[in-house]
């Protein structure tokens, strides 16, 4: 049994595994909107319990796509229908209970102490489907689609990423250390990523590549990546914060300063920080990387099973 936490946890080994056996089972699967199984359906009988405590769309769609086609199940529950950690029922308890029922357990929350938490008390691997600190299923499927378009290891490209310091950007700086890209970043001085991820990074022998001028950061991109200024729950002046990131909006003459072939990432849901002609245009990619974290999630699934192949 293994945890899908943060990718700083997870060993490059691991990480690359998953990546290659999505490829396959993606090259192997027909129609991808249909409950169908894959062959051999590896997972028959288990059940995954997602619980949400912010919204979700892909996330929660593509797991349920991803459990029922290798087989299993899934029951999505919404936090206020659990007693959790409230009327005499702790989150150890809920733990327990929970890992009674089923076979896994996949949490989006506010709050990193209940993820911590939870990974104390179960006894089924805990899959992170986004906190404050991190959204690893989203980048590692990421890292899937830039390879997929680009046709090369992710190791040799440039990956930028122009907006905020949050939660996928933490994943995805992560994620440029355990697969030994370049990543520049285009923020507001504000906006920087935190002292505790650079002090990671730090730790890790490696860089990261800061620039509070949105040309610089693009210059010889291979992939842009963006995301809401606000997140979801973001508790900050919105007006303000929208006003600080006006000079990092992207606009489709900013692949006047990449490489040719840039292409443009973003996870969605989409805010100002994205022109619409670049959102739709002929560099985004934006649907196939959303259709992407189907096959990812199976491949993570079955890593946290045990039964990668
Ligand atoms: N940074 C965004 C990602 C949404 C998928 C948020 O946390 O709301």
């Amino acid at each position: 049994m293994r945890h899908f936490i943060n990718l700083k946890d997870i060993p490059s080994n691991d990480l690359r595994r998953i990546i290659i056996d999505a490829k396959k089972r993606k090259k192997r699967r027909k129609k991808l909107n249909t409950l169908e199984m894959d062959n051999g359906s590896p997972l028959k009988g288990k059940m995954l319990i997602q619980m949400f405590e912010k919204a979700s769309s892909r996330t929660k769609i593509s797991f349920y796509l991803a459990i029922k086609q290798l087989g299993g199940g899934t029951l999505t529950l919404r936090s206020n229908e659990l007693h959790l950690g409230q009327g005499g029922e702790t989150i150890a308890d809920t733990a327990k209970i929970l890992s009674t029922y089923g076979d896994g357990f996949m949490l989006r929350t506010d709050d990193d102490k209940k993820i911590q938490e939870f990974k104390r008390y179960l006894s089924i691997p805990l899959i992170n489907g986004l906190s404050p600190s991190s959204h690893p299923t989203q980048v590692l499927s990421d890292i899937f689609t830039v390879e997929e378009i680009k046709k090369r290891p992710i190791s040799k490209l440039n990956i930028c990423w122009i907006g905020d310091s949050n939660n996928v950007l933490d994943s995805l700086i992560a994620a440029s250390v355990k697969f030994s890209f370049r990543l520049n970043i285009g923020c507001p001085k504000k906006f920087s990523p935190s002292k505790k991820i650079k002090e990671w990074v730090n730790k890790n022998k490696k860089k990261i590549y800061i620039y509070h001028d949105i040309k610089k950061a693009a210059s010889g991109a291979d992939v842009i990546f963006s995301d809401k200024v606000i997140s979801l729950n973001d508790k900050v002046n919105k007006k303000r914060k929208k006003q600080q990131f006006q000079k990092f909006k992207i606009k489709q003459n900013i692949f006047n300063y990449t490489k040719k072939n840039c292409i443009f990432l973003h996870c969605l849901p989409r805010g100002d920080e994205v022109d619409e002609d670049v959102f739709l245009g002929k560099n985004s990619h934006v649907w196939q990387q959303a259709s992407n974290r189907v096959h990812v999630q199976k491949s993570i699934l079955l890593y946290c099973f045990g039964k990668l192949r």
